[in-house]
């Protein structure tokens, strides 16, 4: 892990209030998938924690939506400028030698393309279901297809794919994978770890350090011990923190 003051080589909209940052920097050669890099957007003191998304041995891609005031001032920077970076940060997703389903919602897809890449790397079938609020808002469905993942898309509104959730999806087009790695919002979350046993859940949490030191960033296990997502997730076998 190192700080990194990178060259924004692309800051592109992708989907509704989504963006698209390609950055030269050291750090991509150290990243495993599901890890994150917290950035100091300049301005604002707290950095910002953002999944990886894609890296190879000089990129590193960040996708994010502009939720606040950090996020904004992170899409208007252009090609040229330079932001700092630390990173890579956490414990990412595992990568076996088994078919895997990869279940993305929202804004949590992106480490789940990076991810794909590995297993797909490794010789494994990937199925990807992503699940939107609407066709607006789809974003790397065509960067899934061709890393060579089955994919698979749902929106709460009808408007693409399945109506209704992931898991409607996933019951729609009879996908009988067992093995699953999910990031996306918290009831997502809660609806996956229901409905499957073997597999990870990457968690979100409000971060300061970033690197295990302040706890400010803790969620429980199921025997009420403390676990820092920053450190010792944010991904976590399913059924392991209390969501
Ligand atoms: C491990 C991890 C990976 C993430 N990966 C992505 C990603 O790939 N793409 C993406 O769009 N978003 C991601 N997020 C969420 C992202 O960090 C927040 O959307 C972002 O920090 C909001 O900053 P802001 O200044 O725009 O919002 P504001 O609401 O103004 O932020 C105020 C403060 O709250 C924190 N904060 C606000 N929302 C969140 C949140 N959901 N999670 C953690 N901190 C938050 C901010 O970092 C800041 O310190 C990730 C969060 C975590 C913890
Ligand atoms: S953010 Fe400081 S311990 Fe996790």
């Amino acid at each position: 892990m190192k700080t990194d003051q990178a060259l924004i080589l692309k800051n592109e909209k992708i989907a509704a209030d989504t963006f698209r940052m390609i950055l030269k920097t050291d750090i991509a050669e150290e990243v495993q998938c599901g890890q994150f890099v917290q950035v100091q957007v300049p301005g604002f003191y707290l950095r910002r924690p953002i999944s990886v998304c894609m890296a190879d041995e000089e990129t590193l891609t960040l996708v994010y939506k502009t939720v606040g005031d950090g996020t904004k001032a992170m899409s208007e920077m252009e090609a040229g400028q330079s932001i700092n970076l630390f990173g890579p940060l956490g414990h990412g997703f595992p990568v076996e030698k088994r078919s895997v389903l990869l279940i993305g919602g929202g804004v949590g897809t992106p480490p789940l393309l990076l991810t794909a890449k590995k297993y797909i790397e490794a010789g494994q079938k990937v199925t990807a279901v992503l699940g939107y609020n609407d066709k607006a808002s789809l974003m790397l469905e065509e960067e899934f297809r061709e890393l060579g993942a089955s994919v698979y898309a749902a929106t709460m509104d009808g408007s693409y794919g399945t109506q209704g959730t992931v898991l409607d999806a996933i019951r729609e087009n009879g996908i009988e994978e067992t093995y699953v790695l999910a990031c996306g919002p918290l009831p997502m979350l809660k609806a996956v770890s229901a409905a499957y046993s073997e597999g990870c859940v990457s968690l979100e949490s409000r971060m300061a350090c970033g690197m295990g030191a302040c706890m400010g960033c803790v969620v429980k296990d199921q025997n009420g011990e403390s676990m820092r997502v920053c450190k010792d997730g944010p991904v976590f076998e399913i059924g392991k923190a209390v969501l």
